[in-house]
């Protein structure tokens, strides 16, 4: 049956829409407006067509060439169009693209025995995003909480999750509710209740508000979204043994951080305990969307058929890319070349922030990095597009970089000399009261916890 949208109805009509476009000239004109009219307005998109991609570079629908330190936000770890994704896309497309989580199909297995070795955890589970795996996650914390004897229904005397400020975990309820950025979560109230935030690296706070009705703590081993903050190694171990004291599991989200992105295949092997729960996903399928849960047998044990489930996740195509994924990190020596190209550049912008006195601080882990300014961010974003070059801003005033683990050392040397005109060409602007009032108020909480 149709539905009869008044909404629609009051658009533009096809006609009227070609007068227009014939006014703007263009198919690229068509799609902006299109996308104007009929998305849900919840990005402030730049206004180009990126139409394809080739190892690091990205070209928009007028042939102009990009190189890519955004990396689709950590996902394009291999950059665009590795020959061996795209044959493995174009092999298994052609055999099977879903089947069903009710069979086995030839590559989830494999694919959990490999991520079990990276990590050091013994099950996996495949969701669809980085979202969904945290959510599950903190299921898996709920069952593992709730005392057998306990009935079902009621809530779990240990049912409380810990979370860090200036987290981010995703956007579905679970993940938003442990996310501590406001404007994410507080539209949206009321979220999973028995939330509590503790201040990042502050161990005598997370003392202070972990107790027997903690369920599990979770934590970005590299916060991401919050401007690139490394969980340091004693509040890591507090955490470990806190959990253990009572009974809770830690979870680290290594949705943005893991894979190698650090020059390790998770950041908290830098450490020398591991987590009861890890998640992943961006990076993982090259592109095509998949998600993991990574667990110990303990936690695994509580899980019986029906308990949780996914239609998508774990299908044979995103398995197959995930698993050659995987393997060309193995093969190309990949892991040593985000350690070198991360050390490069970590230098080089060292180096710039003694030219450039708005650049405050340099945070890198391998190539997640981030350039805290002491102005606006997002003018250096725009600016740098218009030069040629792809990275974002959060929190206002971080610039962040995740370029691909294959960047060359001539495209370290082209960025560095690309960003020193930025830094030089684009207009500063003080930060204004609205995001000092806001995401500042975040970066205040963070300079005091790190001082
Ligand atoms: C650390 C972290 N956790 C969770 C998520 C959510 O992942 P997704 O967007 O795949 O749902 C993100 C996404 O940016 C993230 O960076």
């Amino acid at each position: 049956m149709m539905r009869n949208s008044s909404k629609k109805n009051s658009k533009a009509q096809p006609a009227q829409k070609a007068g227009k476009f014939a006014a703007l000239g263009s198919k690229r004109d068509a799609c902006l407006l299109d996308a104007e009219e009929f998305l849900l307005p919840t990005y402030k998109r730049q206004p180009v067509i990126m139409t394809h991609g080739k190892g690091a570079y990205v070209f928009d629908s007028t042939g102009k060439k990009y190189l890519d330190f955004l990396g689709g936000i950590a996902v394009n770890a291999l950059g665009h169009a590795h020959p061996r994704i795209v044959k493995v896309i174009r092999r298994e497309a052609a055999r099977a693209i879903h089947l069903s989580n009710l069979y086995h199909n030839a590559f989830q297995g494999p694919l959990a025995r490999k991520l079990a070795e990276w990590s050091g955890l013994d099950r996996v589970f495949f969701a669809n995003s980085g979202t969904e795996a945290v959510d599950g996650a903190m299921k898996l914390a709920r069952l593992h909480g709730r005392n057998p004897e306990e009935s079902a229904g009621t809530p779990a005397k240990k049912h409380r999750f810990l979370a860090l400020e200036n987290s981010f975990h995703g956007r579905t309820f679970g993940a938003v509710s442990v996310t501590a950025t406001e404007k994410y979560r507080l539209p949206f109230a009321p979220v999973v209740p028995g939330v509590e935030f503790a201040r990042l690296n502050d161990v005598s706070d997370l003392e202070a508000k972990f107790d027997s009705t903690v369920c599990a703590i979770l934590l970005e081993t590299v916060q991401g979204e919050g401007g690139i903050y490394p969980i340091s190694e004693a509040f890591w171990n507090r955490a470990r043994s806190l959990a253990t004291q009572h009974d809770a599991l830690l979870i680290a989200d290594e949705i943005q951080c893991g894979l190698g992105r650090t020059g390790r295949h998770f950041a908290y092997q830098r450490f020398s305990s591991k987590p009861d729960i890890t998640v992943v996903a961006k990076p993982l399928a090259g592109g095509l969307p998949l998600g993991a849960i990574l667990t110990t047998e303990a936690v695994a044990s509580r899980v019986s058929p029906g308990m949780h489930g996914t239609t998508f996740g774990g299908g044979p195509l995103a398995c197959a890319v995930a698993l050659e994924f995987l393997s060309v990190i193995e093969d190309e020596n990949l892991l040593e070349n985000v350690q070198l190209r991360g050390a490069e550049l970590r230098e080089g912008l060292t180096k710039l922030a003694l030219q450039f006195d708005f650049i405050r601080e340099i945070r890198a882990e391998g190539l997640m990095i981030g350039i805290e300014l002491s102005v606006e961010g997002a003018p250096f974003v725009n600016e740098a597009m218009q030069r040629g070059l792809l990275m974002n801003c959060t929190h206002d005033f971080t610039l962040r970089l995740l370029p691909p683990f294959i960047i060359t050392k001539a495209q370290v040397r082209e960025f560095l000399n690309l960003f020193e005109i930025v830094l030089e060409k684009t207009p500063k602007q003080a930060a204004t009261s609205d995001s000092a009032n806001t995401e500042g108020a975040g970066r205040v909480a963070h300079a005091a916890a790190r001082g």
